[in-house]
């Protein structure tokens, strides 16, 4: 059995449209691969209701109960690790997970560590990316899975989804547009790393 754990901080849309992926593609069936943990920072987080009415365990490590950075990280991992089995690591997909990561933990977890970013990057690390993209003059947008590295928002990149930027986009227009586009392309890179399958 492949686990897959993911790590949400709110909406967690991104998580259900992988959650539905797995459910109507059957990959427990077809690759050994289930949903087995969906863990967030807040307990607020939206997305906890979701994933429980799917039957899938949840957690909060709430990071304001930590002293550092570092001490949230080790929690995290300890909880992660409890899906590791000893010939199959678990793959960790952060969705939305707005916590940056110490190098100790993503050294933990490289190969194995994912994350989706609303921006077509290199262009647009970090916050407000819609935003900076009208601001810009942008004439495409869109999101990026990638490979977490100890660089925030930066490592080898999986797959890519480009949408235009309309004239009268708001950011909240345009990041609805991207996030179309997320729930696509973040199932597609999941199961292709669950099955092997190139992409
Ligand atoms: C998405 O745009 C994601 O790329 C970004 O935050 C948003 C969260 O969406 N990091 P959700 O929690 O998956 O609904």
């Amino acid at each position: 059995m492949k686990n897959i754990v993911i790590l949400i901080s709110g909406g967690g849309s991104n998580m259900a449209s992988i959650v539905r992926a797995a459910q109507t593609q059957a990959w427990e069936k077809h690759f050994g691969a289930r949903i087995a943990a969906v863990i967030s920072n807040r307990h607020d987080a939206q997305g906890l209701g979701f994933a429980q009415k799917q039957g899938i365990p949840t957690q909060t490590i709430d990071h304001k109960t930590f002293a550092s950075r570092a001490s949230f990280d080790q929690a995290l991992a300890v909880a992660i690790s409890h899906y590791d089995l000893p010939d199959q690591p678990a793959l960790v997909v952060l969705a939305g997970f707005m916590r940056i990561l110490t190098p100790a933990f993503v050294a933990q977890f490289e190969g194995r560590l994912i994350n989706i970013h609303p921006s077509l990057l290199p262009a647009f690390p970090g916050l407000h990316t819609h935003q900076r993209a009208i601001d810009a003059g942008c004439q495409f947008a869109g999101a990026t899975v990638h490979r977490v590295t100890a660089e925030l928002d930066f490592g080898p990149i999986l797959a890519q989804a480009v949408v235009p930027v309309l004239p009268q986009d708001t950011d909240k227009s345009l990041a609805d547009r991207v996030l179309t586009q997320e729930h696509l392309i973040y199932p597609r890179v999941v199961r292709a790393l669950v099955s092997g399958e190139t992409f």
